[in-house]
């Protein structure tokens, strides 16, 4: 097929994950015959004026691209060029931010355990005024689950057992934004990812951690390959549809009788660790999905 591509990576994270995650990418794009050069974020520069807007770096404009950060203007800038932006610039934006993404899933109907979102506070303000708090401890219950919008690897992720754990949490992160959210006790300590690459579920895995109720924190967990139900493909690729991605890593939590509860959707899904588990490489699959999809919408 006579496409280009770019493939985007963050430039300023240290570690080799992000350009790995790019090479990954690149080496599956060269198996089917597709060219692909890969770029860092910081290689390319928005420009803007009155007449025209652009890029400053880079060579001409692919066809695609495979957008592996999260730097959001650039993406939005190479969509406003014209090019076709795996994952589009807004569904990378909604899955970076979890009230974000839980505000589409429950427009859409999706399961997702309940979820209160805090009320804004400025930077510098006071401590913290909660008037409602009665009300966010009768609809949630204790444990609770305080989150961060932005966050990963189960960083920004707590569990609270009482209004006073509760409360000084509050005031530790009350400068970013946060949900309250109710706990999914049954699936304490495991979750499950599945793989979406358009309508399907490409492959799947569970997490288990043993020293921990997050499956994604752990010294001594472990990873297996799953074979989902098809209630959860089908709450797996209506979630990724619901945000706008193209593919996507679905967490679902096991819910009461197994009924499954979507977690969080990640548009740059480490396929490496899916890889290591599962032997599926899900590059191969999205490879596949965007030459289709650039013929269906006719840009190839
Ligand atoms: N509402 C919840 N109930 C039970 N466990 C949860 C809940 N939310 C998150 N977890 C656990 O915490 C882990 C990390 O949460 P997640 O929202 O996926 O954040 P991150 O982006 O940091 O991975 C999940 O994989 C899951 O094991
Ligand atoms: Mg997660």
């Amino acid at each position: 097929m006579n496409v280009n591509g770019w493939i985007i990576y963050n430039g300023h994270l240290s570690g080799n994950k992000f350009l790995d995650f790019a090479e990954w990418f690149h080496e599956a794009a060269q198996k089917q015959g597709i060219e692909t050069n890969l770029y860092k974020n910081n290689d390319l520069l928005t420009y803007l004026d009155d007449r025209r807007l652009s890029l400053i770096g880079g060579n001409s404009l692919p066809d695609f691209v495979i957008f592996t950060d999260k730097d959001i203007y650039l993406a939005r800038q190479l969509e406003l060029l014209g090019i076709r932006v795996f994952n589009p610039a807004n569904a990378i934006a909604i899955s970076d931010d979890k009230i974000a993404t839980y505000q589409v899933l429950a427009q859409h109907h999706l399961p997702i355990p309940k979820t209160i979102a805090a009320p804004k506070i400025f930077p510098g303000s006071a401590t913290v005024e909660l008037e409602n708090i009665r009300s966010i401890i009768d609809q949630l219950g204790f444990p609770m689950i305080i989150k961060e919008a932005f966050g990963s690897f189960g960083e920004q992720v707590y569990l609270v057992h009482t209004e006073k754990e509760m409360m000084d949490k509050v005031r530790e992160i009350q400068e970013r934004p946060f949900v309250f959210q109710e706990f999914i006790a049954a699936s304490s300590g495991k979750d499950m990812r599945l793989q979406v690459v358009g309508d399907h579920v490409v492959a799947a895995m569970t997490r288990y951690a043993s020293n921990d109720f997050r499956a994604n924190v752990t010294a001594g967990g472990t990873m297996e390959a799953y074979q989902p139900s098809a209630i959860e493909r089908k709450i797996a690729v209506a979630a990724t549809k619901a945000i706008g991605a193209d593919f996507a890593g679905v967490d679902l939590l096991f819910g009461p009788d197994h009924t499954p509860i979507i977690c969080e959707i990640n548009s740059n899904a480490h396929i490496r660790n899916m890889y290591d588990c599962t032997h599926i490489n899900a590059a191969d699959f999205i490879i596949r999905y965007i030459s289709e999809t650039l013929t269906n919408e006719g840009r190839s």
